[in-house]
């Protein structure tokens, strides 16, 4: 069972503020707004435990451990074990890994904690940043239990999961949206994962099948309708489309909209 802190989605005014407060990390952006928002949610202190979840190259992990003294482990295979060469982003992941000593890379793919040499209950704070909407359908219940088993009794989960605005692929799709919101409680376990990532309500829905959550959140202003029309909320700036188009021959990119869902847990003790 988890206590749910916090359910959102990433907007303009906390960006702001933490651009205004020098907060690490922010920059107009999401991953800029997730790195603030993780820094921000909770007080860390030094020694705790933390596993930053598909991190990649992210300099995250390093001003934890740097600046608050956190045991900071982190994991991500860079895409090797699933010959994603995609992920190495051109660079050399062991270089990486050996230059940044203050973190231990753990060079996995999450899902599997038989498979897994990360240990069990060993956590105080799991947190991920634009890393679990690239976690495939059939594997997103398998990683989510699994980061249930590595967390402690009591420990915290941060995660923040860019999702797309599906109004910007049609007005059908936009409908489809708004029906999954209503209706997807109640769909069967296996309809579940493959429309997990279709909207954040439809995320949340399933993580607190799996998780148990000690109440349902409002998530009042988060279905797919209300999002298209609430000019508050972050969304991905233009560039960073442009980037991928360019850096990494995503040419296929049609839809810009993404929104960044947050969630905040508790595990109970
Ligand atoms: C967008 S990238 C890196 C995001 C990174 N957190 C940052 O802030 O730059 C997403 C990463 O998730 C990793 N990933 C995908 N599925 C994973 C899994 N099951 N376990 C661990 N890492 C995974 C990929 O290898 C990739 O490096």
């Amino acid at each position: 069972m988890h206590k749910v802190k916090e359910v959102s989605l990433a907007d303009t005014a906390r960006l702001f503020d933490y651009l205004q407060c020098g907060v690490f990390g922010a920059k107009f952006k999401l991953k800029g707004f997730e790195y603030a928002w993780t820094i921000r949610a909770r007080e860390w202190k030094p020694g705790e435990r933390v596993l930053d979840v598909g991190a990649g190259y992210s300099a995250l992990p390093s001003y934890l451990a740097d600046t608050f003294g956190c045991e900071v482990w982190a994991v991500d295979d860079f895409g090797m074990s699933a010959q994603q060469d995609f992920w190495k982003r051109a660079r050399d992941p062991h270089k990486f890994v050996e230059q940044t000593q203050q973190v231990k890379y753990i060079l996995e793919r999450l899902g599997d904690p038989d498979e897994s040499s990360l240990p069990l209950e060993y956590f105080d704070v799991i947190c991920s940043s634009s890393a679990l909407e690239h976690v495939p359908d059939q594997a997103i219940q398998s990683v989510w239990r699994h980061m249930d088993l590595l967390l402690k009794p009591g420990g915290e989960m941060l995660h923040a999961i860019d999702l797309k605005f599906q109004g910007d692929r049609g007005f059908s799709y936009l409908l489809l949206a708004g029906i999954l919101d209503l209706f997807y409680r109640w769909f069967p376990s296996k309809w579940k994962s493959r429309y997990a990532r279709a909207t954040p309500r439809c995320y949340v829905y399933m993580i607190a099948d799996i998780l148990g959550f000690d109440k349902v959140p409002s998530m009042h202003g988060m279905n797919s309708i209300e999002m298209v029309l609430d000019p508050e909320i972050l969304i991905e700036p233009p560039e960073t489309t442009y980037n991928r188009i360019i850096k990494d021959n995503a040419i296929d990119i049609r839809y810009h909209r993404t929104a960044a869902l947050l969630l905040h847990l508790i595990k109970a003790s």
